[in-house]
């Protein structure tokens, strides 16, 4: 059975940049795995009265046997504001609780970090791999993912037009299918 490996873009945008890179390397899965979106839309603002009160909403009940299910994860997240997009951490937080019941424990992780501007999304990527530390979860430390001007890689119908990033995508994705053997 094929391994899954999930796809987590912290951006709820139509246009996201985020979202599109993650339609790119969806296409980058070796034979014996499967690269598997997982929106973050309809997922409320983590409460944790719900969970000490039995009042789960059913989109974390959906969202963290999502998340279970997985083998490994590649989050590609933007930033905003020098971190990691709220999106992205209330995803992380959902399926970290109830407490002792994380969902992501153990799970292989990359992060590909992007921007419109020349950063790369370098301070999201750092937080982003601190609650990885916490999480439990091995996250690929080489290569290092930082993806600028990212604006300038796509046409207006989401194309990839960028070679050179296409292929440094794929020897991120190749190097972290290597990771994931080494650490599942
Ligand atoms: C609230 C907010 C804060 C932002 N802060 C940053 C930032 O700190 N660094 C950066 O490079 N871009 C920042 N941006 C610009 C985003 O990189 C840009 O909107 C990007 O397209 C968002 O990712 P997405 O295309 O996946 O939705 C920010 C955008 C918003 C809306």
């Amino acid at each position: 059975m094929s391994k899954v490996i999930g796809i987590i873009a912290g951006s709820l945008r139509k246009e996201s940049f985020s979202k599109k890179i993650g339609r790119v390397i969806q296409g980058m899965a070796p034979e014996g795995f499967e690269f598997k979106i997982i929106p973050l839309d309809d997922l409320p603002i983590y409460n944790q009265d719900f969970d000490d009160h039995q009042e789960v909403p059913p989109a974390y009940v959906t969202f963290r046997e999502a998340i279970r299910a997985l083998d490994g994860v590649i989050f590609i997240t933007p930033e905003y504001n020098r971190s990691v997009p709220g999106v992205l951490k209330n995803a992380l937080d959902v399926a970290s609780r109830p407490y002792g019941k994380s969902a992501w424990t153990g799970k292989p992780a990359a992060i590909f970090s992007n921007s419109p501007g020349n950063l790369s999304g370098f301070g999201a990527n750092h937080h982003l791999r601190q609650s990885l530390v916490f999480l439990n979860m091995p996250a690929m430390a080489q290569p290092e993912v930082y993806l600028h001007s990212i604006s300038k890689d796509f046409d207006e119908s989401g194309n990839m037009t960028n070679d050179g990033t296409r292929e440094f995508l794929k020897k991120a994705v190749d190097a972290f299918i290597a990771f994931y053997k080494k650490n599942a």
